[in-house]
């Protein structure tokens, strides 16, 4: 199972539920992170679950291929990918850096592109194997200061879509997860009034947690989600609602 980004935030969540539902898990991100490490130590001594870590930045894209064959004859076969990392750009589109806009593509587009391409070639060939990729609510509904960010997210729900179409003839699950706002590093600067109107413009009054999205991923893993593939899975506590 890999899990891109996974040494904060939404990524670091998903990693830890899975690792505690019995999987081994390979974190891929830049770099380590204290809480990364606290997880992988937890890991082997409380579940039967593994977490390995893999420095990589993703926005080398010509690396990637070599990436994914190395985890390929490290550790298998691969029965899961959740292509979560990402970056945010925010700002009126007119005024965005062009080489800001090109990173955000790369990174949200191109990178999770290239990385399913070369490990659905290295999935089982029994079948089963699942795709998740992590989009977001502003894929799909509007929202002022994240065009460029927002396009990104909608290019992962159509990949998500015609991926599905693709490889359900070969057993292979592709769904998305479309979380609303979410404190981590990457909204860090949402100001607490801006933070309150989400929570007030939100059916549930909250936003969700790492550990919701988490859920989510964890279910489209499991025997339970098998028939699911090409859906868009929301967790926003109702603000699209
Ligand atoms: P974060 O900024 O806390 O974590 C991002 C992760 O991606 C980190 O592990 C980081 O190391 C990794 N990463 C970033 N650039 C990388 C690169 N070049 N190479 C390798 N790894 C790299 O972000 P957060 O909030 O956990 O977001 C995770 C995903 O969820 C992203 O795809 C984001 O777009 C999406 N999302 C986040 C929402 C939020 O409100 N936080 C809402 C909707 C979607």
């Amino acid at each position: 199972m890999i899990v891109t980004g996974g040494s904060r935030g939404i990524g670091l969540a998903i990693v830890r539920a899975l690792a505690d539902s019995g999987y081994h898990v390979i974190a891929v991100a830049r770099r380590d992170s204290a809480a990364l490490s606290s997880a992988m130590r937890e890991a082997t001594q409380t579940t039967g679950g593994a977490i390995h870590f893999r420095p990589c930045d993703l926005a080398a894209i010509s690396t990637l291929p070599t990436l994914i064959r190395g985890l390929h004859q490290e550790f298998g076969p691969i029965y899961g990918l959740v292509n979560n990392a990402g970056i945010g750009a925010s700002g009126v589109l007119a005024t965005l850096p062009d080489n800001e806009l090109e990173s955000l593509i790369r990174l949200n587009v191109l990178s999770p592109i290239m990385v399913t391409k070369y490990v659905v070639r290295a999935m089982m060939d029994s079948g089963g194997s699942r795709v998740v990729n992590i989009t977001s609510i502003v894929g799909s509904t509007g929202y002022s200061g994240l065009a460029a960010y927002a396009a990104t997210k909608s290019a992962l729900i159509g990949f998500t879509r015609s991926l599905a179409r693709e490889l359900g003839p070969l057993g292979i699950t592709v769904n998305a997860v479309a979380p609303g706002f979410i404190e981590t590093e990457m909204t860090s600067e949402l100001k607490p009034e801006h933070r309150e109107q989400i929570c007030r413009r939100s059916a549930l009054r909250r936003m969700p947690n790492p550990t919701d999205i988490a859920a989510a991923v964890l279910f489209l893993f499991s025997e339970a989600a098998r028939n699911m593939t090409g859906t868009l899975l929301t967790v926003d506590a109702g603000n699209t609602a």
